[in-house]
């Protein structure tokens, strides 16, 4: 990881938390990534909701917009995550078999998992790493400081939360926020690559270095991958920086996201705003 890891001891634990609420009080006086004016797109109606399994937390499953499918990309192919036949049909599946995983010691630890949540039918899944301290408490991913800032992100490319699709690499958080071990992201692999054969989304954005290397198979850092497509299985894959970092980051990472964001925007046929809404009001 190419950003500054959370602490290890109680007292840097709460030292953690008051830079996180520091940040959200930072952020919250931030008018960057502003939604832009939505403009009306027609799409046809949205299929029913499916039941969900009672007990344990599973992927949101919201309103499907109109999916007006784009050509297929011609991008660099790279080595994906080894491949192994799927026993899961449905998104309930997979988040029912992540919540009785016992495959890597993360499940001793967790409270919940965090399979994800979004639209089973997206246009755009977002990769994240792993849960943290709140994502582990309610069970969602990106519902934390940093998920405030991929909120805002996601509306200021002119997209409600729930038109897209958010997982994580792992799906159960590591000890004190710490960089998943290669073993655990192997652990959790057949997980997020059955959740994407089941979204068939047509862009993933990979938010940060897990991510990136996991489903690319590369062990290049997200500064050298950002900024350009690669592929997933014929996915088109964006990498950009993780919301963790750019909220102890420069402007410039923020307006080198946007700029990522709008690539995405671009190839999806999302109406397109100014430049940069991700500006400095400090
Ligand atoms: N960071 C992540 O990568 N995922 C989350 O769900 C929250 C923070």
């Amino acid at each position: 990881m190419n950003f500054p890891r959370e602490p290890q001891s109680p007292i840097a634990d709460i030292a953690r938390q008051a830079r996180e609420l520091l940040g959200q009080v930072r952020e919250s006086r931030w008018p960057g990534f502003e939604p832009p004016v939505r403009q009306s797109v027609a799409r046809p109606a949205a299929p029913a909701r499916q039941p969900a399994p009672a007990g344990r937390p599973t992927p949101r499953v919201t309103q499907t917009p109109a999916v007006q499918r784009i050509p297929p990309l011609t991008v660099p192919t790279a080595a994906p995550m080894p491949e192994a036949p799927s026993p899961w049909s449905t998104l309930e599946q997979v988040a029912q078999a992540v919540g009785a995983c016992t495959l890597c010691p993360l499940h001793a630890t967790r409270t919940h998992t965090v399979p994800g949540e979004g639209n089973p039918k997206p246009r755009l899944l977002f990769v994240g790493e792993a849960p943290g301290a709140n994502e582990d408490r309610l069970g969602r991913p990106f519902v934390g400081a940093a998920g405030q800032l991929l909120d805002k992100m996601i509306r200021a490319m002119g997209l409600a939360r729930g038109e897209v699709f958010i997982a994580n690499t792992l799906k159960c958080r590591p000890p004190e926020n710490r960089t998943p071990l290669p073993g655990e992201v192997a652990s959790c692999a057949p997980y997020l690559r059955a959740q994407i054969r089941l979204l068939a989304p047509e862009i993933i954005c990979s938010l940060g270095n897990p991510a990136t290397q996991a489903l690319l198979g590369v062990t290049e850092t997200i500064s050298r991958l950002r900024g350009r497509f690669s592929s997933y299985r014929g996915i088109p894959v964006m990498p950009t920086y993780h919301p963790s970092y750019l909220l102890r980051s420069s402007q410039a990472d923020r307006n080198l996201t946007w700029a990522d964001l709008r690539l995405v925007m671009q190839r999806l046929g999302l109406p397109l705003p100014g430049p940069s809404p991700a500006r400095e009001s400090e």
